[in-house]
């Protein structure tokens, strides 16, 4: 009987995807058989993008990766990566700063789920001070983001910004 595939999950925000992200999409599909990119949809929060426009921004910055699909997911992280069938949790640490609330997540998801551990991937150096925190603050100050996210991501931010010009005050 064939192994099993590996399957991991890479769950965030994504509120934008940034180059940050995709070079950890990238190593991540380098290792898995199956990466799952899964965006949260949280209610709670008032994001930029729309879940859908998020998804539809990650789907078109992975048409390369053909063992790379996209979801959504709401509730429990663990309960998504059971349904899915992973159990690896992808997540990126940029620096010291990530770390402890990285560590946290982690351990807790493992406690939640014995049978799910998180594995964490450095991005490389010149996206380490990339987030979508930064990004979304430039965006809307009207700096330059392009070099900061993919294509379809720096698309999505021209187009709010046309619109967002082109509504009455
Ligand atoms: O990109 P982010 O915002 O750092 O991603 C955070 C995310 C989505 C991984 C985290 O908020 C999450 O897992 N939410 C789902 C709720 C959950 O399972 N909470 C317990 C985790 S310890």
């Amino acid at each position: 009987m064939p192994p099993s595939p590996r399957i991991a999950l890479f769950p965030g925000t994504f509120d934008p995807l940034t180059n940050g992200h995709l070079d950890l999409i990238r190593r991540a599909a380098g290792l898995f058989d199956r990466v799952v990119v899964s965006v949260l949809v949280n209610a709670d929060k008032r994001p930029l993008f729309s879940v859908p426009e998020r998804m539809h921004a990650i789907r078109a910055s992975t048409t390369a990766l053909p063992n790379v699909t996209v979801e959504s997911f709401g509730g429990l992280l663990v309960a998504h990566a059971r349904e899915t069938g992973a159990s690896v949790l992808v997540r990126g640490v940029r620096g010291v700063a990530d770390f402890e609330y990285e560590w946290q997540m982690a351990l807790m998801n493992r406690h939640l789920d014995s049978g799910i551990d998180t594995v964490f991937l450095m991005p490389s150096e010149q996206n380490t001070y990339v987030s979508s925190r930064l990004v979304r603050e430039i965006a809307a100050l009207g700096g330059r983001v392009d070099d900061l996210v993919p294509p379809a991501v720096a698309d999505l931010i021209a187009a709010r910004r046309r619109s967002d010009r082109e509504r009455p005050a």
